[in-house]
């Protein structure tokens, strides 16, 4: 479903991402672990097309991503959910949820979308004419993942949706994560905390300046002593738990 070939990139001429080869299946979560720096962000961005002078070959659906905008890549079917904060603050909650789906010129079929998008999060729901800029960091993250729903994406990436939540609204938002992958969607997951990542992913890689240095089932990789270090070695409180 989702497919990168040989992926390069940086920032400035700098090579951060080191020729990346990945797939995820359509049902299917893979997390993609790494120590602070390790990559991981800028992967995401230059699979979305962030990053001007990327090498290598990325496509959804057997669709070419490749020189696509980020505009042309979410229409393509590839969404995307940064690590930094990114509602639009002085838009209430429903207008932000329209911005996410403003590529669909079927009026009727955005506010079905939206309709379901609220009721995956009752939270936001309650909150609809907010403005965004109000709603707290874990109902903001709620918000960035429920907007990129709204075009129906075949594959989804999340760069540590549960950042700064609580863990009853951390564990919401892991559950939703599953739903979309039950949905037959292919999900990307960077995250923080390896026991979580491998609790909810089908499998894992881990990227180590740049590269895949390790690549299994999220099983085979809970009782491998490689992850255990990364969790109770020094290295490990960089990785949190
Ligand atoms: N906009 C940028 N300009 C220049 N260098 C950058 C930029 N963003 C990130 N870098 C560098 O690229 C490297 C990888 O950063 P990246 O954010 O991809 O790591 P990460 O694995 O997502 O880390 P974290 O777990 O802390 O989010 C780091 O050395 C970082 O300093
Ligand atoms: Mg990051």
């Amino acid at each position: 479903m989702l497919r990168a070939d040989t992926v390069s990139a940086g920032y400035g001429g700098r090579t951060i991402v080191d020729g990346v080869t990945l797939s995820v299946e359509a049902g299917e979560v893979v997390a993609l672990l790494g120590h602070n720096g390790a990559g991981k962000s800028t992967l995401l961005r230059a699979f979305f097309g962030l990053l001007p002078g990327r090498s290598g070959h990325v496509e959804v659906e057997g669709r070419s991503l490749d020189g696509l905008p980020p505009r042309g890549v979410l229409l393509a079917g590839l969404a995307y959910v940064p690590q930094e904060r990114s509602v639009f603050p002085r838009l209430t909650v429903l207008e932000n949820l329209r911005m996410g789906g403003y590529a669909l010129t079927d009026a009727g079929l955005l506010a079905q979308r939206i309709e379901q998008a609220l009721d995956l999060f009752p939270r936001l729901r309650e909150r609809a004419g907010q403005l965004a800029g109000t709603l707290s960091g874990g109902e903001q993250r709620m918000l960035e993942v429920a907007r990129t729903l709204l075009l129906d994406p075949r594959a989804v990436m999340l760069d540590e949706p549960s950042i700064g939540l609580a863990p009853r609204l951390a564990e919401q938002v892991f559950a939703t994560i599953r739903d979309l992958a039950a949905q037959g969607r292919a999900v990307l997951l960077v995250e923080q905390s390896v026991k979580r990542a491998l609790a909810i992913a089908d499998r894992a890689v881990v990227m180590e300046m740049g590269r895949i240095v390790l690549e299994d089932s999220a099983a085979s990789l809970m009782a491998d002593d490689r992850v255990a270090k990364l969790y109770m070695g020094a290295a490990g409180k960089a990785f949190g738990t």
